[in-house]
């Protein structure tokens, strides 16, 4: 692929020559809706891997991406009056810009709508058709298609029920390309023999093993009846579908089809080290991916890890159902590292795992707030106290006993390997614990003020501020941002980032290094309010404009807009817009989010309802102006009558509105125009 022109937000650059190599993905997300949480999770818990094999010395590609061709995104374009181009390319862009909002470090991200992704495709099924000539042939498909929803139901002509609308779904036949699968059963059953790791967790390759085992059917891999896809080489009536398309990414994204070859990137990549998905699509990466590339004669990958989901209240999230959570606004509201830590701490990784806001709070006040916030500040603020911000010679020289009785390799580091997040994060903070109770007990606090405990001061302090050191080296990988800040407030150099793991001993910190002592790392929060304003801002996503019902909403950041086309003058003169002077404003007795306001308009005074309440306390707003709209229909809210709206901006799903308003003096009435 060419990185200049599909990573257009420059993401992390791969490493220096002569490094071994690591190539990681995660599926390529469709493009049909807005990701939440369960999409946000693969990236996550992909980004603390690429991140770990960095600090292990290793060069890491890794590849995200966007789905974007296929029926879903053409039905989803069609309900939003937009082309399918337009919606891809809106929902591409809120990707984008949640993984970069998320700080993730992937290196190449590819798009199944670019040039360079449709030529590799191209190239695949051309190559596979020279050397495995048997393997794609054209032949008669049926299956079942509902008409109303323009969805294939099912790829056998038996009758079926639509699994959206519930009606019949009608028996459609058209000539396909298929790949035959059926003749790589044997070939894929000695893989799994002599690759057990291939599919991981174990319990995923033995559903997979007994799938193969009961017979595989030829795929389709083509369609006519759709045009929003890859032509097929030298007979575009057929545009490749789905699977085929999708799966050809990991390498394209690398930039397989570029040259007979593929690009210098794809040859040194090539083959991916780690294919990480959700279980729900370990059939199509498992058993179609592996034979496909057996087809073409290309190297196969070598691990496929299926993850379990995050369910919302028990159910898999999905925007359909209505159960999702978005990472924005925990982002926006408590860090990225609170969204990362919850993550990989609560769910045990390869399991279902619930998600839920409240869990998420406590998760930050208890473990990070109160756990290594804390230490970090409790711990550096000793040591400017009492020997002026430098670290002091330790009486001994391996303290370290105190905590474990082995190396610090035994700590997280094989539970990284085997992608145990949370028994990773769980020994980190056993040892955060530990240094808590070794400072609980030795008192620091106390015989800072007898100068016959200098030594033993010097040797408690630097103990607990190279324990420090080392969880925050450790925890990098899930922390990134608040490491960073302690490893810096350590008065280590460079970006931990670029910190090998293999130099972590103990007796790393100088004594006599410059410290400094941090604002608070996890800001504390009160746990209401915080709650809220989260689901305030979901809502916003979720619902545009319901949250603020008075005042003017933009579309929360991201959002897809309506097919707007360009409204003519004639449009905008419909809506009539004055002056208006805020003369009185109160809060809504049940209405968290609401104000009151009486309005002067110039010839009258009218009531407003205003969902500005988070934003202004209402004795701030008396005497302001403001911009109304006039000749809204009146509207009832909670029992009271709104009769006018306000003008706001609000920037991004966090934002809270900001009134529109005159700088220099304008008499109440006056029109805005
Ligand atoms: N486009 C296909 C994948 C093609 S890969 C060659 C697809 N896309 S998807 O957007 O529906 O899902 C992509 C991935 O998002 C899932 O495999 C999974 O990794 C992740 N998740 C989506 N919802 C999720 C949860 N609720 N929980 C955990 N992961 C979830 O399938």
């Amino acid at each position: 692929m060419n990185r200049a022109s599909s990573s257009k937000d420059k993401p992390f650059a791969t490493g220096a020559q002569g490094k071994p190599k690591f190539y990681l993905t995660t599926p390529i997300y469709y493009a049909n809706s807005r990701p939440h949480v369960g999409s946000a999770y693969t990236t996550i818990v992909c980004d603390v891997i690429a991140r770990y094999k960095r600090m292990c010395g290793y060069d890491v590609a890794y590849l995200t991406g966007t789905d974007e061709h296929g029926v879903n995104i053409e039905r989803a374009a069609e309900k939003q009056g937009i082309t399918p181009a337009q919606l891809v390319d809106r929902n591409e862009k809120i990707f984008r810009d949640l993984w970069k909002l998320l700080g993730i470090t992937h290196t190449d991200f590819i798009r199944t709508t670019s040039t360079e992704h449709a030529r590799a495709v191209q190239h695949l099924v051309r190559r596979t058709m020279k050397r495995s000539p048997d393997a794609i042939y054209k032949a008669k498909y049926e299956g079942r298609y509902c008409i109303y929803d323009n969805l294939y139901v099912s790829d056998t002509p038996e009758p079926a029920n639509c699994p959206t609308c519930g009606r019949p779904a009608e028996l459609v036949s058209e000539e396909n390309y298929f790949f035959r699968l059926s003749a790589y059963q044997d070939k894929l059953l000695e893989l799994y023999k002599a690759q057990p790791q291939f599919v991981q967790p174990d319990f995923r390759l033995n559903e997979v093993r007994s799938f193969v085992e009961s017979g595989l059917k030829d795929v389709s891999i083509s369609r006519k009846s759709i045009k929003w896809g890859i032509p097929w080489p030298d007979d575009p009536e057929h545009v490749f579908y789905v699977w085929y398309d999708a799966l050809t990414s990991y390498m394209s994204g690398i930039g397989y089809g570029e040259g007979e070859n593929g690009s210098a990137e794809f040859q040194k990549y090539w083959p991916a080290d780690l294919h990480m998905i959700g279980k729900e699509i370990i059939r199509f990466h498992a058993v179609y991916w592996p034979a496909f590339l057996m087809a073409a004669e290309l190297p196969l990958p070598k691990q496929i890890f299926a993850h379990g989901w995050l369910l919302f209240e028990q159910e898999k999230m999905s925007k359909s159902k209505g159960n999702v959570a978005y990472p924005e606004p925990i982002v926006k509201v408590l860090g990225n590292d609170a969204l990362r830590y919850y993550l990989l701490r609560e769910v045990v990784f390869g399991q279902d795992g619930n998600f839920s806001r409240e869990a998420l709070l406590t998760r930050y006040e208890a473990d990070l707030v109160n756990g290594l916030g804390n230490l970090a500040s409790r711990v550096l603020a000793m040591i400017e106290s009492y020997f002026e911000s430098h670290v002091p010679e330790p009486t001994s020289d391996n303290a370290i006993t105190k905590f474990i009785s082995g190396p610090i390799e035994s700590i997280a580091r094989e539970h990284y390997d085997a992608y145990r997040f949370s028994s990773a994060v769980q020994d980190i903070w056993r040892f955060i614990s530990q240094v808590d109770a070794y400072l609980v007990q030795e008192k620091p606090w106390k015989i800072a003020s007898d100068p016959i405990h200098r030594g033993q001061l010097r040797e408690v302090l630097y103990t607990a501020a190279e324990a420090l050191r080392i969880i925050t080296a450790l925890a990098h990988p899930v922390l990134p941002e608040a490491t960073q800040e302690i490893w810096r407030h350590l008065g280590q150099p460079g970006r931990l980032e670029d910190f090998q793991l293999n130099e972590l001993v103990w007796g790393g910190l100088k004594p006599g290094t410059r410290i400094s002592k941090p604002e608070a790392i996890f800001p504390r929060m009160e746990y209401k309010p915080t709650y809220e304003r989260i689901e305030t801002m979901e809502q916003e996503i979720r619902n545009p404009g319901a949250t603020q019902p008075a005042a003017a909403t933009p579309a929360a950041e991201g959002a897809v807009a309506p097919a707007s086309a360009k409204i003519g003058i004639e449009d905008f003169a419909k809506v009539e817009l004055r002056v208006g002077v805020v003369k009185a404003a109160e809060r809504i007795q049940g209405a968290d989010k609401l104000l009151k306001l009486l309005v002067d308009i110039g010839d009258e005074v009218r009531q407003v309802l205003a969902g500005i309440a988070l934003a202004y306390a209402p004795e701030d707003l008396v005497g302001r102006k403001v911009v109304v709209v006039t000749n809204l229909a009146p509207r009832k809210m909670r029992g009271l009558e709104s009769n006018g709206m306000l003008l706001a901006a609000s920037a991004g799903a966090d934002g809270k509105p900001v009134l529109c308003t005159f700088v220099e003096e304008i008499p109440a009435g006056a029109k805005v125009k």
